[in-house]
């Protein structure tokens, strides 16, 4: 008798209990979910922004207006502090005289050692910004030149 009203009043606590402990690890359960997909939300956010400061549009890096390619990036970080990149794209130079022109740049403008990068950059300034070939198509003749001011 005494066991089993025991058993009476405790069944409704046991049910209790067992709710309880299955709302407990539910709650948990969703607590995580909720934590993880925050966290994975701030990763996809990163990443945006990081695509966004250095978004590529129909190959072109849109921020700077610099052809993609090989090197674009050390071009992106190292050369347009100063000045912005159009400076560089209007500028089209052989390898010597780009080096020349950074070596200039590192004696008068406090621009920095660039190490390795330096080869990599002066690579992707010749490929993709190659002095244009002269006389592409017949010089003019009997034109009245004048001086253009700088
Ligand atoms: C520390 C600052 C700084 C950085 C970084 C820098 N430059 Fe310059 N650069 C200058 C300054 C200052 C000038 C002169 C701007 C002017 O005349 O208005 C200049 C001028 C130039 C010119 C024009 C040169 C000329 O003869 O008129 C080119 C091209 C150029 N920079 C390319 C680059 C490249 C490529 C890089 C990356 C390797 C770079 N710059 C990084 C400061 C910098």
């Amino acid at each position: 008798m005494q066991d089993s009203s025991n058993n009476r009043i405790n069944r409704p606590l046991k049910i209790a209990l067992r709710v309880f402990a299955i709302t407990l690890t539910i709650a948990g359960v969703v607590l995580f979910l909720v934590k993880s997909s925050t966290l994975s939300n701030d990763k996809v956010e990163q990443e945006y922004v990081a695509q966004g400061a250095n978004r590529i549009e129909n190959g072109i890096h849109v921020r700077t207006g610099l052809i993609e390619g090989e090197g674009l990036m050390e071009v992106v970080y190292n050369c347009t502090n100063c000045h912005t990149a159009q400076i560089i794209i209007q500028n089209r130079m052989n390898a010597e005289a780009w080096a020349t022109t950074i070596d200039w740049m590192q004696e008068t403008q406090n621009l920095w050692d660039l190490g390795e990068n330096e080869d990599i950059i002066i690579n992707y300034l010749v490929t993709n910004y190659p002095v244009k070939p002269k006389g592409r198509r017949v010089n003019l003749v009997d034109v009245e030149w004048y001086e253009l001011d700088e």
